[in-house]
């Protein structure tokens, strides 16, 4: 049982595991939940990154006012673990689901994202035949071109719609600029992502002017909240894996404030010749798809290639001793498709497994 490791040091584990910096990440969380707390707007961290209703709790007791997830599952899951406000950030379509969303409104305040007409109807007359109201969001685009409904008419047509089905309560909008991550230039960055938030927020303006109901503006992601928190007119952002920092945020998004609270320990297994080691790491205990990963106290070591089981790691001079059998921390590239191969977190405090916590959303795609 991985709760026994409580109280044992990190060389206790076994390897690979996925453990989390605690002094990081709550530095982390705090950070956020201060950027929210500064700019006047809420904290609704997305979930779909650490999948744990122990770190929701961690968010919560911040200041955080509820969870965005990705997927009904998951908001499931954080509901039957005490996490109340939730917005599922995402299209819930087909009966079964609809089914599923009524019944979070026993035990919980769900949020449903809505992006045409259809899914709207089907959800209200679910929603009615079990006698309850959900709250609905409309995504729209606002430069994605992933999906939801375009601004302006588009927008208003299907709050009108929606304001008069019964079993919904429109609440808003929200709107993802995941387009603009990575633009390199910080002041076309700024501006661009003023531009898309702009945008969101005529919708809002649009409704409110034509008396539709629309206090939620929501929006924003770790890549992007240090230009979107300035933003007039939003409600909250969604930000959520900055809580763990990774090789994506910092080398390709530019996100420099945060501190990298994960990392995968792994053991070098093999060293087949000088200048290369092997860790028992790959593809299915750690992602560097969307960006670098690092390993920790060694700069000058590149990891470069991995397959299933097997990580390549390229030593420089000061790596070069590395031998079989040595543990060494690797900061991922990218937490969110990391941490859905683990089912546990180790929680560090420095080199003691203060807590183990585990991922109780995982496989929670449905
Ligand atoms: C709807 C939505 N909001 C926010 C985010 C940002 O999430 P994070 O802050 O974890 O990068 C994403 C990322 O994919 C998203 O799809």
């Amino acid at each position: 049982m991985p709760q026994s490791l409580v109280g044992r040091m990190l060389d206790d584990l076994d390897t690979p595991a996925l453990c989390i910096d605690l002094d990081r990440l709550q530095s982390n969380i705090q950070a956020i939940a201060g950027l929210c707390q500064k700019n006047g707007i809420a904290w609704r961290p997305h979930a779909k990154g650490h999948k744990c209703p122990a770190i929701a709790h961690e968010q919560l007791r911040a200041g955080a006012i509820g969870a965005t997830c990705a997927k009904l599952g998951e908001a499931e899951v954080l509901a039957q673990n005490g996490v109340h406000d939730l917005l599922v950030a995402n299209l819930v379509v087909g009966e079964r689901k609809w089914e599923r969303a009524a019944a979070l409104t026993r035990w919980a305040d769900p949020i449903i994202t809505i992006d045409h007409f259809v899914q709207a109807e089907g959800l209200s007359r679910t929603c009615e035949a079990r006698g309850t109201r959900i709250r609905v969001v409309i995504e729209v685009d606002i430069g994605l071109d992933r999906v939801g409904v375009q601004p302006g008419r588009d927008t208003l047509q299907l709050a009108q719609a929606i304001d008069k089905l019964p079993g919904l309560k429109l609440a808003g909008v929200m709107g993802y600029e995941g387009h603009l991550l990575k633009l390199p230039d910080v002041a076309e960055k700024d501006r661009k992502i003023r531009e898309a938030i702009a945008t969101l927020v005529s919708c809002k303006d649009l409704l409110t002017k034509s008396g539709l109901n629309c206090e939620i503006v929501s929006c924003g992601g770790t890549g992007s909240m240090f230009h979107t928190v300035a933003c007039p007119g939003i409600t909250e952002i969604q930000a959520g894996g900055g809580i763990f920092m990774d090789g994506m945020y910092s080398d390709k998004c530019g996100v420099t404030d945060l501190d990298f609270a994960m990392s995968v320990y792994a053991t070098v297994v093999s060293r087949p010749r000088k200048g290369k080691a092997y860790l028992d790491l790959g593809r299915k205990s750690i992602s560097m798809e969307l960006g670098p990963a690092r390993i920790l106290g060694y700069p000058g070591a590149e990891v470069r290639a991995m397959s299933a089981e097997h990580c390549e790691v390229l030593l420089d001079e000061q790596s070069e001793n590395l031998k079989i059998g040595d543990r060494v921390r690797v900061l991922v590239g990218y937490h969110d498709w990391t941490v859905v191969l683990h089912d546990t977190f180790f929680g560090l405090r420095g080199d003691r497994i203060e807590t183990v916590w585990p991922i109780l959303a995982r496989g929670a795609m449905q």
